[in-house]
C-alpha cells in the first residue's frame, strides 16, 4: 500500500522533472517532493514510525531508492539547463582575439594652420622673414606707429578689445610690421601670421576672434608692381592656378596709395554667379605702399626706401577654399566638422 504510493508520487515526480522548462520549475518539485519540511516523502516518512520493524526497514529502503532517483533527474536536468545558459552567454560574448585593434585615433592640423604653413614655406622660399608678435598690444603698435592717432576716425574701423592700464587685443597684424621695421635690418622682407580679435557680434561672417597673415617688403625702388607680382605669386600658390586680379582704391591710414585687391570669381570665371554676387570679382586682400608717415614713425627715410605691406585674412582665404559659409564653424570645436579636411 505504502509501496504503492511512495511509487506513485516518485513517477508522478520524474514526469514533471522531465517536462520542466526552467530551472524554477525544478526548484519547485524539489521543494514539494523532497523539502524537509512538508515535502511529499518526508510526510510519508513520519508514518514509519507505526511499522513493524521489518516493515520499517523494507519501506525505507523503498523510500531511500525513490529519493535517490528523484535527485538524481533533478541534478540531471538541471545541469541540462546550466549547459544551455552558459553556450548562451559564451556566444553572445564571444570575442575574436585575432581581429586587429582599431588603434589610436589620430588627428591633424586645422585646416588655417596649414594655409599658415603653406604660406610660410612659400613666403620663406621669396626671401621673407617669418615674425611673431604680441596678442596682447600696446596702443602705440596697433594704433599710432601705423598712421592712426587717437582722435583718427579711422580707430572706429576696428572695434577693439581694451584692456584694463591701456593695453588692447591687437585688431590686426599690421603691428607686427612695426616691430618689424624696429627690428630688421634694411632692406626687409617679413610675413607676420596670427591671432587678431575684434569685439564683433558674431555671426555667420562675423568672429570676434580670427587669423591674418601681414606682409611686408621695405627696399630701394618697391613699386606697385612689385606688390601686383608678389601677390599673383601668392594667390596662385593658394588656389593652384592662374587667377587674374584687379586693384581698387581702398583707404587705409598706413598704405598710400592703398587698395583693395579683388580676383576673378574662381567659381563662375567672370560672368557673375552667386558667389561673386554677380559681378565676377571677389574682394580678397587690402594692400599697399607703405605711408610715409608710418615709415618716418619707425625711423626710415622715406626718400630713400619705400615699401609694400598686405593684410590677407587667413580665415577668409580657408573658406574661400573649401567652401564653407559659415564662419564659426572654424573655431567651434566640432571635431565632425574639422574631420573633413
Ligand atoms: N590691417 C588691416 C585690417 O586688418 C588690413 C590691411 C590693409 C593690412 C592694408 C595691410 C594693408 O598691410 O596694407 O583691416
Amino acid at each position: 500500500m505504502l509501496d504503492e504510493s511512495i511509487q506513485e508520487l516518485a513517477a508522478g515526480a520524474l514526469q514533471r522533472i522531465a517536462m520542466a522548462g526552467t530551472a524554477e520549475e525544478l526548484e519547485a518539485v524539489r521543494v514539494e517532493v523532497l523539502g524537509r519540511k512538508g515535502g511529499a516523502l518526508a510526510e510519508i516518512s513520519k508514518g514509519m514510525g507505526k511499522l513493524s520493524p521489518d516493515e520499517r526497514k523494507r519501506i525505507g529502503a523503498v523510500l531511500n531508492q525513490a529519493k535517490q532517483e528523484i535527485e538524481t533527474a533533478l541534478d540531471a536536468r538541471k545541469a541540462t539547463f546550466e549547459a544551455v545558459a552558459l553556450a548562451a552567454k559564451l556566444d553572445s560574448e564571444w570575442l575574436d582575439l585575432t581581429v586587429p585593434a582599431p588603434g589610436p585615433r589620430r588627428g591633424h592640423l586645422h585646416p588655417i594652420t596649414r594655409i599658415q604653413r603653406e604660406l610660410e614655406d612659400l613666403f620663406v622660399s621669396l626671401g621673407f622673414a617669418v615674425l611673431d608678435g604680441p596678442e596682447v598690444e600696446d596702443e602705440y603698435h596697433n594704433f599710432d606707429a601705423l598712421n592712426i592717432p587717437a582722435d583718427h576716425p579711422a580707430r572706429d574701423m576696428q572695434d577693439t578689445f581694451w584692456l584694463s592700464g591701456g593695453n588692447l587685443l591687437r585688431t590686426h597684424t599690421s603691428p607686427v610690421q612695426v616691430r618689424g621695421m624696429e627690428r630688421l635690418k634694411l632692406p626687409l622682407r617679413m610675413i607676420a601670421p596670427g591671432r587678431v580679435f575684434r569685439n564683433e557680434s558674431v555671426d555667420a561672417s562675423h568672429e570676434h576672434t580670427f587669423y591674418q597673415l601681414e606682409g611686408m617688403m621695405i627696399d630701394r625702388n618697391v613699386s606697385v608692381a612689385h606688390l601686383l607680382y608678389f601677390m599673383k605669386t601668392l594667390l596662385t600658390a593658394v588656389f593652384q592656378r592662374d587667377v587674374t586680379v584687379r586693384l581698387r582704391p581702398g583707404y587705409f591710414p598706413f598704405v598710400e596709395p592703398g587698395f583693395e585687391l579683388d580676383i576673378q570669381c574662381l567659381i563662375c570665371g567672370g560672368p557673375g554667379c552667386p558667389v561673386c554676387k554677380q559681378s565676377g570679382w571677389v574682394e580678397l586682400l587690402p594692400c599697399g605702399l607703405v605711408n610715409p608717415h608710418v615709415l618716418r614713425q619707425s625711423g626710415i627715410d622715406p626718400d630713400e626706401f619705400g615699401g609694400f605691406a598686405f593684410g590677407l585674412g587667413l580665415t577668409r582665404l580657408v573658406m574661400m577654399r573649401y567652401s564653407i559659409d559659415d564662419i564659426r564653424q572654424l573655431q567651434g570645436g566640432d571635431l565632425r566638422f574639422l574631420e573633413q579636411f
